[in-house]
């Protein structure tokens, strides 16, 4: 085996973490490794705790990554979501790095949700990630543009789910939502929009090549089957459901499930359908190379009657680039 087939399994078993993202005396139930000479070594075990001193002393020696076993990652990934309110309001931690951490939390959270849909616990946690979400994106314009310069350009329908969700927030706030309810109860819908995937096989969900009729009428329910596994939880605000069930329908009545015309769409609806295409077309597509995001809004804007026009033009002054205004 040569040694770069050693050093990639090792870094298979373990994931970089901030080390912004342990709290100091915070309760950690996982151990924490370094990486030295490219050698992961443990570091501190689960049970000790982390001090000031602690920290003082890897800071010392410039270190800002720390890594955890993958098979500790469920904890860290409790762990982190849990003290996320407190990393995102601490002061003495960068703005981007913030942004990477809720990023980051995020889609780790929504991998499980997908993978664990009706178990109750999940919803409870996108709930508290979508405040945290909220709250981070009401602080400002900056707070978007550091999410936006982070988002993954790999599509995965759980980094989706986070990019169209940060989208929706920062979206709803432009057209002039600022109602924290209104944000939240769009956050959740927006984050598990597509929760109806899970239910189909990843054969479809990965196809490299177009989906055969039957296969499209497959996934033409996942709308339907996310609102199926939502209700299943009880807890959540009837509207919720709306951008889960219409998201896919378009303004001309060519979407789906149903074929809704504009005027019979959920505002949230209008919202996450817009940023739910504009993130599918300008991310990267295992059959589709991404598009900028000028010719993605050109087409989306030709596509007369398919988009709300007001939620159009906010997204567009949301983006902030110049020289859209011929659209
Ligand atoms: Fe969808
Ligand atoms: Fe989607």
């Amino acid at each position: 085996m040569t040694s770069t087939a050693i050093k990639n399994r090792a870094e298979e078993k373990y994931m970089p973490i901030y080390l912004d993202s342990i709290r100091v005396d915070s309760v950690i139930d996982f151990d924490l490794y370094l990486s030295i000479d490219k050698q992961l070594v443990l570091y501190r075990a689960g049970n000790l705790p982390f001090t000031e001193r602690t920290r003082q002393k890897l800071l010392e020696n410039n270190v800002d990554r720390l890594f955890v076993g993958f098979d500790s990652r469920k904890k860290y990934q409790k762990y982190i979501e849990k003290n996320l309110d407190k990393i995102l309001t601490d002061p003495s931690i960068q703005e981007t790095k913030k942004a990477g951490i809720l990023y980051e939390t995020s889609a780790g959270l929504v991998k499980e949700v997908l993978s664990n849909p009706t178990y109750g616990e999940n919803i409870q946690r996108s709930k508290e990630m979508v405040t945290n979400t909220v709250n981070f994106i009401l602080k400002g314009q900056d707070a978007f543009h550091n999410l936006l310069k982070i988002t993954s350009f790999d599509y995965y329908t759980y980094t989706h789910s986070v990019n169209v969700c940060t989208f929706a927030i920062a979206l709803a706030q432009q057209i002039g939502f600022n109602d924290e309810e209104f944000l939240n109860n769009l956050g959740v819908g927006s984050l598990l929009h597509d929760i109806g995937k899970s239910k189909i096989s990843d054969r479809i969900i990965n196809k490299r090549t177009a989906l055969t009729p039957i296969e499209f009428e497959i996934m033409k329910k996942h709308p339907k089957w996310g609102v199926d596994i939502l209700q299943e939880s009880e807890e959540l605000s009837e509207e919720i459901y709306y951008p889960v069930l219409q998201h896919h329908e378009r303004g001309d009545r060519r979407g789906y499930p149903v074929g809704l015309s504009l005027d019979e769409l959920h505002i949230f609806s209008k919202i996450v359908a817009v940023v739910d295409s504009f993130d599918a077309m300008t991310t990267e597509r295992v059959y589709q190379k991404a598009m900028e995001s000028y010719p993605a809004l050109k087409i989306m804007f030709s596509l007369k009657g398919a988009y709300d026009e007001e939620v159009m033009r906010a997204f567009v002054d949301l983006m902030g680039p110049a020289g859209l205004t011929d659209l």
